[in-house]
């Protein structure tokens, strides 16, 4: 190995010594050349694509200005590098034969995300035209070389992601140029001295999951110029220094996870242009300042767990742009302000482990996802207005001392997945309301003072998977259903009035049994024919729901089985599924081409207007899939219709007979992303803000699909022609985890993957499909929303191009007016974000819960 490198390092002189004439001003390149192959030479792995162009073939050998200019990652300027981009190369090395003195005219310098290990060698000084730097994410060990104060016009540095040690060297302060300073996930420790408040130009430090202690350099923010600074997950001390008490120019900062302490309502002035602050699990102590109120922009307002007394400022109500407020586990008290709960932007209220008094708030912000008021002394009744958020998936509201009984209107959150109520002092029955909540996932009633029966339609909630009712009045029978096959004595026990088989539990006596049938068969009448006068979707599910739960019953007892069975014809919708059959082949008269409503490549939808008033989609399959034997295809299907999510398309149920099979799925007013971005009108009124939440709730289905089913669910189709958008221009994913079985016996390879246009260019080599593929098409979905037609080719100049030079323009949809600065950066970030997407490395790809997490604060 040493001596080939000996060798090949000849070669290459007596090569290039022809150029190396003072006339050709050629000898600076070819030094160059040579200098940047020997360092080539010393990685561990030779074989990297992507270093393919370093070698003297690649110019013309006699004009050697042109090398090393023509190879790939390398700009020139005068026959002169002056950008060296290898990120994300693959690069295992170190950096002890980088040409750090044979490259004098480099500015840019970025060879983040490789594997480069070792230290940074004390040459780094010698590039003194470097004015960025970028070496983040590779696997540098050792201290920050004190040479880097050499580097006069330094403007961006970045060290983050590796395993440096030691303090930051405090020459730091000579770098009098810098804006951008990244040390984050390193294991630095020390105080940050003093010398980073001679960083006057500093507009963005970020020194996140360090070791740094002792308080922040008192100046940081003395030129009023800082905008963003991050120093969560370190050990810091001491209070907030004074030049950032008025640091006007604040956009975001996080101070979390230190030890910062002293009075909260001394140490932060009013920040206009402040966008997200986060100072929780640290030590800070005194009251809430009503300036908080008049930070306009503010949308994120983090001071959890902290030692913060005294009242909540009704001034936070002012903040209408705040999406989320958590002020858990503190001490505050008095009463949660009007205007607070109902500001319309919040989406997260977090303020458990306090100790608030008064009731709840009964106008809450509609658009609320999140409300945590756990572990208060909150009083009164819960408020039927709270029915109206649609969006709530998450509400917590146990150990307070709330009272009477749970409204009806608990029945119209149909978005909830938990629900904590325990430790009040509830009374009533439990709501058959809660059969509506059919995302429901935990419900926990316990240490309340509930009575009578549980409704048989708790055990029945398809997702349902941890409940406790423990320590209520409640009696009779436990029912029988999926939801509490796994019931334990811990969760029913303390109801004198329970009973069942559970161990531990006292057995029914007959009479029990017997009101209990009763209750049951007249619950499902009422659901049945109560259908058609109330027409809704969730009854419909509600109604397959009940079929399903018939088959079920049907193949445990044996008894009843020749009544139904006639041969697997219906497959899920078995028994009385052959009434709606028959009902969709009647409303659509036999699938006439006067009720279709669109054509794909699998089938065609129709439009069915069941006699009972519903409105369905159905869509009749070109080739059925030959499923009367396939129980795992049956197992599939089932598990899909009971998927519930408020981004993706219901799927009622599947029949299959002779002639026809069909797939019955939620209708959806109008129809798909790709018809309405194809007319004017309609693409028009799709503004930027709705074409972000569109962006959004795909990517909340995805990962939802991807990451909270199990096993994961893969959608392989994901095209702007499966994006089905409600009144309120939400986004449904329809055909999800169908693609799969639908285009199986297609002999065509990209229909068999999905759309073309979409899919991951991985599948033509690996015909492997896994959830980045659709990670991948979600990335072209997100550009074409923004473009307002399908990208073409600029995914490839997205791709090999900085996005701040591509003009943001170019990918945007001409028809709608320039987005205004806000939406403007909003859609930067996430076109960055689809460019990660369109990674070709599938493992570059982020995951979707990422997607979805990073999207949620747009
Ligand atoms: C490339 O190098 C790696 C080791 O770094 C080795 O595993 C791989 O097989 C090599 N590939 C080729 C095509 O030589
Ligand atoms: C070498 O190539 C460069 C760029 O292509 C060109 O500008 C220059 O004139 C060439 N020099 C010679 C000596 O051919
Ligand atoms: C280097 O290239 C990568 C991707 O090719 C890009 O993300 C990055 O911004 C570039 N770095 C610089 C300093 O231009
Ligand atoms: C490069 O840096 C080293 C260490 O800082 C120094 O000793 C050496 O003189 C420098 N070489 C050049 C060519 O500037
Ligand atoms: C920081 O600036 C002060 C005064 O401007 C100066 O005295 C001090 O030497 C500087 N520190 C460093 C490390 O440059
Ligand atoms: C820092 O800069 C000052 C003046 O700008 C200079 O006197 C001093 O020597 C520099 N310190 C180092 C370590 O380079
Ligand atoms: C902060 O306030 C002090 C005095 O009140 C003032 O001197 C300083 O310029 C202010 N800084 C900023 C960034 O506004
Ligand atoms: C500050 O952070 C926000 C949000 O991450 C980002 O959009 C903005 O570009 C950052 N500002 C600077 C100067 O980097
Ligand atoms: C802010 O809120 C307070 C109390 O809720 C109110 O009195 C005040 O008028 C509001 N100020 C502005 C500017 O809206
Ligand atoms: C709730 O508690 C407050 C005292 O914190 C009391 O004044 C009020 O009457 C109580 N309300 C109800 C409905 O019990
Ligand atoms: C009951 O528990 C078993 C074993 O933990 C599990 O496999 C099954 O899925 C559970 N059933 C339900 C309905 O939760």
């Amino acid at each position: 190995m040493g001596s080939f490198k000996i060798i090949s390092i000849f070669v290459l002189v007596v090569l290039l010594a022809p150029s190396f004439h003072p006339r050709c001003g050629a000898s600076a390149s070819a030094e160059e050349a040579a200098a940047l192959l020997k360092w080539k030479a010393s990685f561990l792995s030779q074989n990297n694509s992507y270093l393919t162009s370093w070698n003297l073939q690649s110019g013309d050998a006699k004009n050697s200005s042109i090398l090393p200019c023509t190879w790939a990652g390398i700009s020139c300027i005068d026959g002169s590098v002056n950008r060296l981009n290898l990120s994300d190369w693959s690069i295992k090395g170190s950096l002890y034969d980088f040409p750090f003195s044979s490259l004098p005219n480099l500015e840019d310098l970025d060879l983040s995300f490789n594997q480069i290990f070792g230290r940074i060698p004390k040459q780094i000084g010698n590039m003194s035209k470097l004015v960025s730097l970028d070496f983040g994410a590779n696997e540098l060990s050792g201290k920050i070389p004190p040479e880097i104060c050499n580097l006069r016009n330094m403007n961006h540095l970045g060290f983050p992601s590796n395993q440096l040690s030691g303090p930051i060297p405090p020459v730091i302060g000579n770098l009098s140029s810098l804006q951008f300073l990244y040390l984050y996930q390193n294991n630095l420790i020390g105080a940050i001295p003093k010398s980073l408040g001679n960083l006057t130009k500093l507009i963005e430090l970020d020194l996140t999951g360090n070791q740094f202690s002792g308080p922040l350099p008192e100046l940081l923010c003395q030129s009023g110029i800082l905008q963003n600074i991050t120093v969560g997950e370190n050990m810091l001390t001491g209070p907030i220094p004074k030049s950032l008490q008025n640091c006007s120019s604040l956009v975001r900062a996080r101070f979390n996870g230190n030890h910062f302490q002293g009075n909260l309502s001394e140490m932060f002035g009013i920040y206009p242009v402040l966008d997200f602050i986060d100072l929780s699990n640290n030590k800070f102590y005194g009251k809430l300042s009503s300036n908080w109120g008049k930070c306009k922009m503010l949308k994120a307002l983090i001071v959890a767990k902290n030692n913060i007394m005294g009242g909540i400022p009704p001034e936070i109500g002012n903040l209408t742009q705040l999406h989320k407020l958590d002020l858990s586990l503190n001490y505050l008290s008095g009463e949660i302000p009007r205007g607070v709960g109902k500001l319309a932007s919040m989406i997260k209220l977090d303020l458990h482990g306090n100790q608030l008094t008064g009731g709840i708030p009964q106008e809450l912000g509609m658009l609320m996802e999140f409300l945590d008021l756990s572990t208060n002394s909150l009083n009164g009744t819960l408020p039927e207005l709270l029915g109206d958020l649609k969006h709530l998936f998450h509400m917590n509201l146990s150990n307070n001392v709330l009272s009477q009984k749970i409204p009806l209107q608990i029945g119209k959150l149909t978005q909830l997945s938990e629900l904590d109520l325990s430790q009040n002092l509830f009374t009533g029955e439990i709501p058959s309301e809660f059969q509506n909540l059919q995302s429901l996932g935990t419900l926990d009633l316990s240490q309340n003072n509930l009575s009578g029966l549980i409704p048989k339609v708790l055990a029945e909630l398809p997702g349902l998977l941890h409940i406790n009712l423990s320590f209520n009045n409640l009696d009779g029978p436990i029912p029988s259903g999926r939801a509490f096959v796994n019931l334990t004595l811990e969760e029913v026990k303390g109801n004198k009035g329970l009973c069942g088989t559970i161990t531990g539990l006292r057995a029914c006596e007959s009479s029990q049994l017997i009101k209990k049938h009763v209750k049951d068969k007249r619950k499902e009448f009422v659901l049945i024919t109560a259908l058609p006068l109330l027409g809704s979707f969730i009854l419909l599910g509600a109604f397959f729901g009940v079929l399903k739960l018939h088959d079920r019953r049907k193949q445990n007892s044996r008894e009843e089985d020749t009544e139904v069975n006639k041969g697997g014809l219906f497959a899920i919708c078995a028994y009385d599924g052959k009434a709606l059959y028959k009902e969709i082949v009647s409303s659509t008269e036999e699938f006439s081409e006067t009720f279709c409503i669109g054509k794909g490549g699998c089938g065609s939808v129709y439009k069915a207007q069941l006699p009972a008033g519903e409105v369905v989609a159905v869509k009749r399959l070109h080739n059925a899939p030959n499923v009367a034997k396939d129980k795992s295809f049956l197992n599939e299907i089932r598990a899909l219709t009971e998927i519930k999510h408020r981004n993706i398309v219901k799927l009622f149920g599947f029949c299959s007979n002779a002639q026809h099979s069909i797939l019955v799925y939620e209708y959806l007013e109008r129809g798909s992303l790709a018809k309405i971005l194809s007319i004017e009108e309609e693409a028009k009124e799709l503004d930027w803000q709705e074409r972000l939440n569109i962006i959004k709730g795909v990517a909340h289905a995805l990962s939802y699909m991807h990451h909270d089913c199990s096993p994961p669910i893969i959608h392989r189709d994901i095209s702007s022609n499966n994006i089905l958008l409600d009144p309120e221009c939400e986004a449904h994913v329809s055909d999800f985890g169908t693609a799969k079985f639908l285009r199986r016996d297609s002999s065509n390879w990209s229909s068999l993957a999905g759309t073309y246009g979409y899919v991951a260019p991985e599948f033509a080599y690996t015909m492997k499909v896994n959830e980045k593929c659709d990670v991948y098409s979600f990335g072209v979905l997100t550009m074409e929303v923004i473009k307002g037609k399908h990208p073409g080719d600029l995914i490839a100049n997205l791709m090999s191009s900085k996005l701040e030079e591509i003009e943001l323009k170019v990918l945007l949809d001409k028809r709608l007016l320039f987005p205004n600065r806000q939406i403007e950066e909003s859609l930067l970030s996430i076109l960055k974000l689809a460019r990660e997407c369109l990674h070709v490395d599938p493992q570059c790809r982020p995951t979707m819960l990422i997607i979805s997490r990073y999207l949620a604060s747009y």
